[in-house]
């Protein structure tokens, strides 16, 4: 696996490749690998000739108060994973060489960055939106992954894409789970075994949405609100300690619905203890 660290030597890599006509497939991420994003680099060497995983904690995504400091990065592990499924290279860039002094250009993030996230986190998606542009400008690749759990982090990219006239496809990957419903999130680490049963509630909640779409309910603000009952606990099943949003909105625009009458997604951010969790799931209503 070739390990690229400055952007000069990355651009060389990937448009030596791009001039040979392979197809180069992109993962972002920013380290701390588990499954889900192996997943990503699995499907980019299915559907690519050639797969770069990038490994960056980005600060300017971290909000005053967020855990850039305490981001786990674990460098040897992550690069033994990336090995051992075969991915071709990963850059590891420094922070001084992707923001170097003196850098203040921006990229603004689309309006579907605005609900939800763009509520909770204010300028948390400019910062992905600056980073990801950096990164298809850096690696001028013909296909990037990206995982459905962070849902709307995938429409503002999708949007930035066709905004922008980005010449990339985006590829969406499922979330990968524990078998007990929790997606694989690098932030689960910061969980104890009893958070770690708190966190259930989540995909429980997400479940429940679906199992009443399938049952006929059509009213979003029911689903909701059972959504939040599972969210809040109850005897057997320990819930979360705050809740940020547990929503049903529609699956392109991210913005209110009353009727599942459009693809509509269920969405929740959640805290337990100090760490936040999002989850999503797409909802399919009865014709
Ligand atoms: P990170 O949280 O490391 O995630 C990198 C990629 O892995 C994202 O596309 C994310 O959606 C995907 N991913 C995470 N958990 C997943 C799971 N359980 N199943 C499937 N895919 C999963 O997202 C970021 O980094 C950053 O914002 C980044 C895009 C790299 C920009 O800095």
């Amino acid at each position: 696996m070739r390990q690229l660290t400055t952007p000069e030597q990355a651009r060389e890599f990937v448009l030596d490749r791009r001039f040979r006509g392979h197809t180069v497939g992109v993962v972002p991420t920013m380290g701390a690998l588990h499954d889900g994003h192996l997943e990503l680099v699995r499907q980019a060497k299915q559907h690519c000739d050639v797969s770069i995983a990038t490994i960056f904690v980005n600060p300017t995504q971290f909000g005053p108060g967020e855990d850039l400091d305490k981001y786990p990065r674990l460098l040897e592990q992550d690069l033994s994973l990336l090995e051992r499924i075969g991915a071709d290279a990963v850059f590891l860039p420094s922070s001084e060489s992707i923001y170097p002094p003196g850098f203040s250009t921006f990229v603004e993030a689309p309006d579907v960055g605005s609900p939800l996230e763009g509520v909770c986190r204010p300028s948390h998606f400019r910062g992905v939106t600056t980073i990801v542009c950096k990164l298809f400008q850096i690696l001028p690749a013909t296909h990037a992954f990206f995982g459905r759990k962070d849902y709307q982090q995938l429409k503002v990219i999708e949007a930035m894409v066709r905004d922008l006239n980005i010449a990339i496809e985006i590829v969406a990957c499922d979330t990968v789970r524990e078998e007990d419903g929790l997606a694989l999130s690098s932030r689960n680490r910061y969980l104890d075994s009893a958070q770690r049963i708190q966190a259930l509630a989540l995909s429980r909640a997400l479940q429940r949405a679906q199992a009443m779409a399938t049952a006929g309910t059509r009213q979003t603000e029911q689903l909701e609100q059972a959504m939040r009952q599972e969210l809040d606990g109850h005897a057997d099943h320990p819930g979360v300690d705050r809740v940020e949003y547990a929503v049903v909105v529609d699956a392109e625009t991210l913005l209110p619905l009353t009727d599942l009458n459009r693809p509509a997604v269920a969405l929740i951010a959640a805290f337990v203890g100090q760490t936040r969790l999002i989850d999503n799931r797409l909802i399919s209503a009865l014709i």
